[in-house]
């Protein structure tokens, strides 16, 4: 993945544990990179060694660092760095939903090798959505429904996600309800 994403993953870390601990999951994690570059690609693993090594250190669960990560994503990675591509995306959270399939296709004009993940939507009422999520990455159901959190907190919108669909139990993808107020 693109460094940017190990980069959020430090900043998470030391703005919200400290610096220190960022050096102890580098370190578990055998990850030797000084500092990251945003538009270079490391190895998808080197993201997963980071997360199970903050695991280990903070003494979370995997869960609990991939929500608070998809949050922080939104709320601080993306809103910093893309703050204007975020917000073109709607005016409101059922807007952002609408219009999240196309999403990363302008991501890809700034990230050309992006692999991304791919969304859709169906079952849109004016206070509901159902959304698919498609990856060919494992494990990131959570860090999803962080994401979609992060982005109804963006909006200052009270919003409930449920995921009802597991890939890692069989289901074809990964599924969520989200419901909002309206
Ligand atoms: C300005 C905002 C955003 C930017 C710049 C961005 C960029 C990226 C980048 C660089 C990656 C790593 C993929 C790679 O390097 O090949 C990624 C992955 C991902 N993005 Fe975004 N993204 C943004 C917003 C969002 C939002 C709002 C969502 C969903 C609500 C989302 C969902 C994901 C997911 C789930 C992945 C993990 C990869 C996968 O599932 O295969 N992103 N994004």
């Amino acid at each position: 993945m693109y460094g940017m994403v190990n980069k959020s993953v430090e900043d998470l870390i030391t703005t919200q544990f400290g610096a220190d601990k960022w050096e102890l999951v580098k370190a578990k994690a055998g990850v030797t990179v000084e500092s990251f570059i945003s538009n270079e690609s490391y190895p998808d693993a080197m993201t997963y060694g980071l997360i199970g090594a903050a695991t280990e250190v903070l003494g979370l669960s995997v869960d609990e660092i991939l929500f608070t990560f998809g949050e922080f994503w939104v709320l601080h990675t993306a809103r910093l760095g893309y703050g204007e591509l975020l917000s073109s995306a709607g005016r409101n959270l059922g807007e952002f939903l609408d219009y999240l399939p196309s999403f990363h296709t302008r991501v890809a004009l700034i990230f050309p090798h992006l692999k991304p993940p791919s969304f859709e939507c169906s079952d849109r009422q004016p206070d509901r959505v159902t959304m698919h999520y498609f990856s060919h990455r494992p494990g990131l159901s959570v860090f999803v429904r962080g994401l979609l959190s992060g982005v109804a907190k963006m909006y200052n919108t009270p919003a409930e996600i449920t995921q009802t669909q597991f890939k890692d139990k069989g289901a074809d993808h990964d599924e969520f309800l989200v419901r909002w107020e309206l």
